[in-house]
């Protein structure tokens, strides 16, 4: 692919490590040597100038790397896209590295002063391709790529480095003669080494090592069939003589001081390319997010950026304004970058789940799509999250109904009202019908999620922590959230709100039995759910004293204990439900009587491992969701007990704001369960029986006037 070869040098009479800004310069200020740099400098421009013509580029004080000329720009004929450098200390080498292409007959491309490119370091030929591979990541912003996709009509490959040693392009990635490719995958993201290989025949992937890669193998300059580089190991000079190649090492350690070796040490200036096929420009995406809220104490902008990191996108934050008090909100405006429409939507629906707002010329308007066949989304259907969510419809933002996490969006003009008012409502995809009009994409939707719904990590800390079963554990730590929990559990039942237990069968098991008996009969719980077991097990214990055969007073195994469960069962259906029973005088006391006698409504929702079950037992799972669902509506608190399926099924259909209690032992259980991205989440990971007797005599503490001194 090349006419004659021709390179651009520059002495390194004003080399040095003067500053760090990759971590190859770690540690190596002022520590190399001169003498050696020099000597290592010459035997490059040596090897170089016996493979083709080398121009030199008169070195200036004060600008250490500018002997790296690969950074200087861009060159395809006679037309050079310069360098926008992303550290400020390399900045001042731009004027320079102009000057000489201006003098030397290039026409000179400029990006804008706020899209760092940093030239043939980050965008590297194919020698047998028409294309251009580009790296961003660390130095160079995805951004730049459009700009040489236009101005250089090139196709374009945007490439995504992961690892910061790499930093550069040209240091994990080097096209060879005949479309071969020497390179470190694990330098790239998952997305970007599926590119290369989709785009190279295996044949023609040269994958080093990481210790040749940490050698600068990679980092390599190819003139015809000869591969100049600082080392590299037997096995690769084998690898690559088996292609043809042979390997010219030239020692340069004094340059990996600063994080380059021989490519970096040249630019090539012959660059041309076939045309036989028209370029595809790539579709590179920008849009612009607004964040708002506790950013910096919550981790929210990290949280943020990682997310945009990781889905394979860029980002540059264009403007960040902190709240100058503790309690005054920051606001941060970024602009996310993706290489194709398909990425920048699934890094938008991400970024919208985590409370950005998308920005705009002006308020986008959600897209609707029809339903075509029942129970069925539209693709690409918005999937809710449990936070406060708007829909813009007719420049109007309505607030959904029935929030809650992973349902569609379905938008109504509701008929009952003359003002044709639209309606936008959470549906499960079982409930869509056939013309129901679904928000799709990621337009006109935003999260109205509080700054309040942030926590800063040291709230978070104090609220999930082992009571039991570590010996870190603080019997005070947890009397203190009890007692917060039993503060809330009052002021909820004294207001006339709703507090909702859902509950597992090792209530019953741990002794706790009695004590939730009692937070019903004391009016604390407004609705129970839970499986066909804690109440199979509640009434066994009521009419039997055993919870699965086992005596709790004495925690022993009883004679023919086994079958207790079975007759409970069968005698709640020769009454035909629990009320039917407790009414008929049979059940005398327990969760179900309380429940019964106080009108405290519940819900049991059948299982796989159901005995019998109970007549009361829903094992219609839709139906039973839909009355959990319904049970729940309004909730103010919800205590979530040693039931991992009931919890997890409850947590999910719950929106944020509703104050969540998770008690377990298992701690992967309480954080699945309270890492939702809601303040209003506590995890205490411990008994549940002991859990419950602490919550009871708090209560008791609270309602009791304090002793006369
Ligand atoms: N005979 C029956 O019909 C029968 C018997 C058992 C379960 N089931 C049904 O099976 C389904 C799942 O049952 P599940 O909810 O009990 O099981 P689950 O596995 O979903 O949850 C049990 C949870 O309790 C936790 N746990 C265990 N010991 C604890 C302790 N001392 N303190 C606090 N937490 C503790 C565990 O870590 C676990 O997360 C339910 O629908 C239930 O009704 C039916």
């Amino acid at each position: 692919m090349t006419t004659g070869n021709r390179f651009l040098m520059c002495p390194p009479d004003h080399y040095d490590v003067d500053y760090v800004i990759n971590p190859w310069m770690e540690g190596n200020i002022h520590k190399l040597s001169r003498e050696r740099a020099a000597e290592q400098w010459k035997t490059l421009h040596q090897v170089i100038r016996s493979g083709g013509s080398v121009d030199l580029l008169p070195p200036h004080e004060g600008v250490p790397d500018m002997v790296f000329t690969a950074n200087a720009g861009l060159v395809l004929g006679r037309t050079v896209v310069l360098s926008r450098f992303y550290h400020e200390e390399r900045q001042r080498e731009e004027p320079h590295f102009k000057k000489w292409f201006e003098e030397n007959g290039f026409t000179v491309h400029e990006l804008p002063a706020d899209v760092p490119f940093e030239g043939a370091g980050d965008a590297l030929f194919d020698r047998a391709q028409p294309l251009l591979w580009a790296g961003y990541g660390f130095r160079t912003e995805l951004d730049a790529h459009s700009y040489i996709a236009e101005w250089l009509s090139v196709e374009v490959v945007s490439l995504h480095l992961v690892d910061e040693r790499f930093y550069h392009l040209d240091t994990c990635f080097c096209p060879l003669e005949d479309g071969y490719v020497l390179y470190f995958p694990p330098a790239f993201d998952r997305y970007s080494n599926h590119l290369i290989e989709s785009r190279l025949p295996e044949e023609r992937r040269i994958a080093v090592d990481e210790v040749d890669a940490l050698a600068f193998a990679c980092n390599a300059v190819n003139i015809g069939r000869k591969v100049i580089m600082n080392r590299a190991s037997d096995s690769l000079k084998a690898r690559l003589g088996a292609k043809g190649f042979a390997v010219f090492e030239s020692p340069l350690s004094e340059f990996m001081k600063a994080g380059g070796a021989a490519k970096c040490l040249t630019l090539r200036l012959n660059e041309d390319i076939r045309r036989e096929q028209a370029p595809t420009p790539p579709a590179v995406e920008t849009r612009v997010i607004r964040l708002q809220g506790h950013l910096l104490d919550s981790g929210l902008i990290g949280s943020v950026l990682d997310a945009i990191i990781d889905g394979g996108g860029s980002f540059q934050v264009m403007q960040f304004q902190l709240g100058e008090q503790r309690q005054s909100l920051s606001i941060a405006e970024i602009k996310v970058i993706a290489q194709s429409g398909e990425v920048m939507e699934k890094l938008l629906s991400q970024l919208l789940r985590l409370g950005a707002q998308l920005q705009g010329e002006k308020e986008s308007e959600a897209q609707l799509a029809e339903v075509t066949k029942d129970g069925v989304a539209p693709d690409d259907f918005y999937v809710t999250t449990i936070f406060p969510t708007e829909v813009c419809i007719g420049s109007e933002w309505i607030r959904l109904d029935n929030q809650r996490m992973d349902a569609a969006v379905v938008v109504r003009a509701a008929e009952a009202s003359s003002a044709a008012q639209v309606t936008a409502t959470c549906c499960l995809l079982r409930d869509l019908r056939v013309g129901d009009k679904v928000v799709v994409g990621v337009e006109g939707i935003r999260n109205v999620r509080k700054a309040k719904s942030y926590d800063s990590p040291t709230q978070r800390a104090v609220q999930e922590f082992t009571f039991m079963g570590s010996g870190v554990s603080s019997e005070r730590r947890v009397e203190l959230l009890v007692e917060q929990i039993a503060w809330d559990l009052r002021q909820i039942r004294d207001r006339g709100g709703k507090a909702i237990v859902t509950a597992g069968p090792v209530v019953i098991h741990t002794g706790g039995g009695e004590h939730l008996s009692k937070l019903i009969r004391d009016g604390y719980v407004q609705a129970l759910l839970g499986g066909n077991a804690i109440a199979v097990h509640d009434i066994e214990q009521a009419l039997m004293g055993t919870s699965l055969g086992v005596d709790l007073q004495r925690g022993v195994p009883v004679p023919g204990g086994h079958r207790h469960h079975l007759k409970v069962i069968n005698l709640i259906r020769k009454h035909g439900s629990i009320a039917q029973a407790v009414d008929a005088g049979v059940v005398t006391k327990g969760i179900f009587y309380e429940c019964v006698k106080h009108e405290v409504p519940f819900s049991l929702a059948g299982s796989i491992r159901d005995d019998g079950p109970l007549p009361d037992t829903e094992m219609d799972l839709l139906k039973a969701q839909a009355a959990y669902a319904s049970l729940i509506q309004d909730a103010d608190m919800i205590l979530l007990l040693s039931s991992m399926l009931h919890s997890i099924g409850v947590a999910n259909m719950t929106p944020a704001g509703v104050k969540l209690v998770c008690v377990d032992i298992n701690p992967a259980v309480v954080t699945k369960l309270i890492d939702r991205g809601s303040l209003h989440s506590t995890g205490i990971v411990t008994d549940v029986g002991l859990f419950l007797s602490l919550l009871v005599q708090q209560l008791d503490r609270l309602t009791k006037p304090p002793k006369a001194a």
